[in-house]
């Protein structure tokens, strides 16, 4: 799969994501060879750059930042391509220059009028910049090309923005022109829950209420909020990355099988479970907002989030989230899905645990089995990527005892094949119109249903569970699972 004749232009050029994914994920394509030669590059912001400057900063995220070493013919032939426009978003005469500057790129390097605009840029800039190129013609593709927009999460803050948002975008590209980002779909071991489960005959019989006590997905990350505090503060983790990535994780692991892999089958298939999701009724029970306050990680002392720059000493945004959420229908009834993320936590790590209910029966005496948990199968999403199931094994001796042992795969054993960055594979599948990777516009509106009840009812509850940084969370967390009888895994 070779992206054919086309352009990006991304907006926002001067931020993080930019710099430090989408800039060397353009480079890593080029550098696989799934690029055309023409292919073209053109920043938008407002730096009072020359195409030189952008050049070098593009050069230098590349070096830092880019999987597949640098090499200068690769670079050579990108960079002939890679063009500035200087401009804020409401300056009519810097759209007009990126008309142009598109127009001379179709002359000069045969992009065919195929573009994409990326706006990595804070959501209220959305309706702005794509008002902006419709109404300098940048919209509408000539005869026989096509002009996409890609949006970057977060789509809206609550579900009322998230439809205005859609509204106003649909105003000016055609639903499938538009490309939503949410950069786990790109990952392989995420796509890799549909290949576990319906490429495989063992697992999915025991994927449902008989046999599933209960899942648990979790998202931890050790770093703190960095630089992002305007970003951050009054979002929170759950708006972060429960309502995209976490939901995402959640419908994969828990809908049907889709009649093909193809977008409309797949969408088809996430809509039905994730409206099938349903809150707790006791939120107070069920929900647990975090932040963090300071201490060690890694060997270093860090700070708050409340000491953290930028950020309001009364801040009562959560760093960290857990909720409990029910699945109402015939495979998932009583099988509760927990859910947590923070920044801060004892490590960065991503997985999906499905836990499975205990033996029925243990033709064992008591003290045989005290070291035998439950059988579980874990999908670990990052960054350590493969995939675990445990089980009880007997303990090597004269007498019989059972005690836990783990199965693993691991990709960087099985596979030789690199896996390509999320935001490669995302930034490819755009160029060639591919959609199965990319949320609808009804999914995230789905997703904002589920989360605004519980955003509404934190909001009346005062400030946010303190947790110290670098351990696993409030103690809020633990308890609410250790109500159920269950507790959190330690990955
Ligand atoms: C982003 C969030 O979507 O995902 C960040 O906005 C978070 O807060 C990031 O740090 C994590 O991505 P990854 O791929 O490192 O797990």
């Amino acid at each position: 799969r070779i992206a054919g004749p086309s352009g990006l232009v991304i907006f926002g050029v001067t931020g993080d994501l930019s710099r430090k994914k989408l800039m060397p994920a353009v480079y890593d394509l080029a550098s696989r060879g799934l690029l055309p030669p023409g292919f073209s590059l053109v920043g938008f912001a407002r730096r009072d750059w020359e195409h030189e400057d952008f050049a070098q900063v593009v050069h230098d995220a590349v070096k830092e930042h880019a999987r597949t070493p640098f090499r200068e013919e690769v670079w050579q032939q990108l960079v002939q391509g890679v063009r500035f426009v200087s401009g804020t978003f409401d300056d009519d005469n810097a759209f007009d220059t990126l008309r142009r500057t598109v127009d001379e790129l179709n002359e000069a390097r045969g992009t065919g009028g195929n573009f994409a605009f990326y706006l990595s840029i804070p959501p209220g800039s959305f309706p702005k910049v794509v008002q902006q190129l419709k109404k300098h013609g940048l919209a509408d593709p000539p005869e026989g090309s096509w002009r996409r927009a890609v949006i970057e999460k977060p789509f809206g803050h609550d579900l009322a923005s998230a439809q205005e948002l859609n509204r106003i975008v649909h105003d000016v590209f055609p639903p499938e022109s538009i490309f939503r980002i949410d950069h786990y779909l790109g990952k392989e071991t995420v796509q890799n829950i549909l290949a576990l489960r319906f490429a495989n005959s063992m697992f999915e019989p025991l994927w449902n209420r008989s046999y599933v006590d209960h899942v648990q997905i979790t998202m931890a990350e050790d770093i703190g909020i960095g630089g992002r505090a305007g970003y951050y503060d009054g979002i929170g983790a759950a708006r972060d990355v429960i309502q995209n990535h976490l939901l995402q994780l959640l419908a994969l692991t828990a809908m049907e099988e889709p009649a093909s892999f193809d977008a409309d089958a797949l969408v088809t298939e996430k809509l039905k479970v994730l409206s099938a999701v349903q809150l707790p009724e006791d939120l107070g029970a069920n929900t647990v907002a975090g932040q963090y306050t300071a201490g060690w990680q890694g060997g270093k002392k860090v700070v708050g989030y409340l000491e953290e720059e930028g950020i309001p000493a009364d801040s009562k945004t959560d760093t960290y989230a857990a909720i409990r959420l029910d699945i109402a229908n015939r495979r998932w009834a009583g099988v509760p899905f927990y859910l947590r993320t923070g920044k801060r936590l004892g490590r960065r790590v991503t997985e999906i645990a499905v836990v499975f209910k205990r033996a029925p029966h243990l033709p064992f005496d008591s003290t045989a089995t005290e070291e035998l948990g439950e059988n579980a199968l874990v999908i670990r999403v990052q960054p350590d990527e493969g995939v675990t199931v445990r089980f009880g094994s007997k303990v090597p001796g004269t007498s019989m005892e059972v005690r836990d042992v783990t199965m693993d795969f691991a990709y960087g054993e099985s596979f030789t094949e690199s896996s390509p960055e999320a935001y490669e594979r995302l930034i490819l599948d755009v160029l060639l119109g591919d959609p199965p990777l990319f949320p609808r516009h009804q999914e995230v509106e789905l997703s904002w249903r589920i989360l605004d009840p519980i955003e509404e009812y934190w909001a009346t509850e005062g400030k946010p569970q303190p947790y110290t940084a670098g351990t696993w969370g409030p103690a809020a967390a633990d308890e609410m699972l250790a109500r159920e009888g269950r507790s959190w895994r330690r990955p």
